[in-house]
């Protein structure tokens, strides 16, 4: 373990609650959340040699590994424990992962196709801070405006039913790989991400726990 912090990958598929759960982690252990997701997010019409990651981004499809390596590279370069969400996506990105840093625990958060379905397309976002809602299972107090901090919330643009099954599809393909990869390394901890946020956190900090 890097200090007192811990390293902590969250894996699982879109929709497992992997930023929900990474919120508590951060806070909790007061490390940096490094989501690739996020940092894409924030630079979608970035001009690479690949196009721009919102080409990708909007049809639901991974973007190019050296894009997405260099911003791992870069968030974790101060070595004061993270938890990242979001990366690897594939086994070339975890081989690029195992040669910049030392993971202390991988927690895979399981949850159904069906279940992610449903999660998506219901997930609200605030534009300012983004703070995570659900329309149904995680409301805010006043519709359309964020209980943080007053912002508008609104829906991802790869939150449509059409992207959402493509983003399951691709995890399937490119990422599952990946679990079983950290699986036969020996490193895996698997946790019922279909339970209550809050059970769901009880069990993913036992887990980290009991693993650093
Ligand atoms: P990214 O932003 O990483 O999206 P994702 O992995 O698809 O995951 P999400 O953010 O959609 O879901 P989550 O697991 O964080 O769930 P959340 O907590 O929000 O990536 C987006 C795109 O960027 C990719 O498609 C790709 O194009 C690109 N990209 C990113 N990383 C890349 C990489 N490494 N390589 C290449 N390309 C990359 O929860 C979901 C909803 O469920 C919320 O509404 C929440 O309130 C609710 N919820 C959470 N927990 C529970 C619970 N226990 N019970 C009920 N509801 C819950």
């Amino acid at each position: 373990m890097s200090d007192d912090q811990p390293n902590v990958l969250l894996l699982g598929p879109p929709g497992a609650g992997k930023g929900t759960q990474s919120a508590n982690v951060a806070d909790e252990y007061d490390v940096p959340h490094v989501t690739t997701g996020d940092a894409l997010r924030a630079n979608k019409d970035m001009e690479t040699d690949y196009g721009t990651p919102r080409e990708f981004m909007d049809a639901g499809e991974l973007v190019p590994d050296p894009v997405v390596n260099e911003i791992v590279a870069e968030a974790l370069s101060d070595g004061e424990g993270y938890v990242l969400d979001g990366y690897p996506r594939n086994t070339e990105q975890a081989d690029y992962l195992a040669d910049i840093t030392t993971l202390d625990v991988v927690c895979l958060l399981a949850v159904s196709d069906s279940e992610l379905v449903e999660r998506l397309t219901g997930r609200r976002v605030c534009d300012d801070c983004g703070a995570n809602y659900h329309v149904e299972f995680n409301p805010p107090e006043e519709e359309g405006v964020c209980d943080e901090c007053g912002g508008a919330l609104i829906q991802r643009e790869d939150d449509t039913e059409e992207t959402v099954k493509e983003r399951i599809d691709v995890y399937h393909e490119s990422t599952e790989p990946v679990v079983d990869y950290y699986r036969e390394a020996g490193v895996l901890r698997e946790i019922d991400g279909e339970a209550t946020p809050e059970e769901v956190w009880e069990e993913l900090r036992e887990t980290i726990d009991a693993a650093v």
